[in-house]
């Protein structure tokens, strides 16, 4: 294997957790390879200010791209020891309105939410196998494990993208771990006009707040270094799941 450093894949790594988690891995010494698809100039700027970074386009929705990104990393840096995956999508939809989620809605959420980690973690797996701390977390959700979210077909692709890595941490041990986070509302573009439910976060969960990409991303480089865990989904929803 060429290089001292281990190498991180982060698919998603332009903005929000995906952008935290390269910073906090390039800072626990990681060579990072940040993805990402529109969000290019923040994409480069997320590299650019990292030790050893480097960003690269691709669209996660497009099953070959995994492939070519583990090409691209293997031919560039000689090794693969860590891939997270953080890109995700949604549709804002009442559960109750179930006639508005058409096979439309269905099939890009899962397509990116839970095919894109599968193909990632297809592609990737020889060189993670070759690594000695070869390991996945995938940033899942709190909708997929309590009731809720912002719409069905967003819960249930990452309900189902938490059962995978439950199967892939039984099923790729002992050279790979398989881990997930499940966030709860995290402050990203992604969540930044949700005040009603900011408010009653605030108000009710037990930690009295909302999280920051930043604490998401110590808890993602935690499970990189926890090298007896896998098959875990770990919570970060300062409590909110407490609530009867
Ligand atoms: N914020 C929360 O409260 C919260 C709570 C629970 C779970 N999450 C999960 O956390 C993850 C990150 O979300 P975030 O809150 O950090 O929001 P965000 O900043 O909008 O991050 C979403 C990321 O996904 C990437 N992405 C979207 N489509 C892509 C595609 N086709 N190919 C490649 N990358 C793509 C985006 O990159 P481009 O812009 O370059 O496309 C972006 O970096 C998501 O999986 C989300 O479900 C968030």
């Amino acid at each position: 294997m060429t290089g001292e450093r281990p190498v991180a894949v982060v698919a998603g790594g332009s903005t929000g957790i995906g952008a935290a988690v390269c910073r906090r891995l390039d800072a626990e010494g990681h060579r990072v390879v940040v993805v990402g698809s529109t969000s290019v100039d923040e994409g480069t700027a997320v590299a650019d200010g990292l030790d050893e970074g480097e960003f690269l386009r691709a669209d996660l929705g497009d099953p070959g791209a995994p492939a070519d990104i583990v090409a691209h990393v293997e031919a560039v840096h000689g090794r693969l020891d860590t891939v997270v995956y953080a890109a995700g999508r949604t549709a804002r939809i009442p559960h109750p309105d179930i006639h508005a989620v058409t096979d439309d809605v269905w099939e890009p959420i899962l397509r990116l939410n839970l095919l894109g980690p599968w193909h990632m973690i297809q592609a990737a797996e020889p060189l993670l196998r070759k690594s000695g701390n070869g390991n996945v977390v995938v940033v899942g959700a709190l909708a997929g494990v309590d009731v809720g979210g912002s719409s069905i077909p967003y819960a249930v692709s990452k309900a189902a993208v938490h059962h995978m890595c439950k199967l892939l941490g039984g099923a790729l041990g002992p050279e790979i771990r398989v881990n997930a986070v499940a966030p709860g509302f995290i402050e990203t573009r992604w969540t930044a006009d949700w005040n009603d439910f900011r408010e009653q976060i605030s108000q009710a969960a037990p930690l009295r707040r909302t999280g920051t990409p930043e604490e998401v991303a110590e808890l993602v480089v935690g499970l990189v270094r926890a090298t007896y865990v896998t098959g875990q989904v770990v919570v970060a929803d300062g409590g909110l799941s407490l609530l009867p």
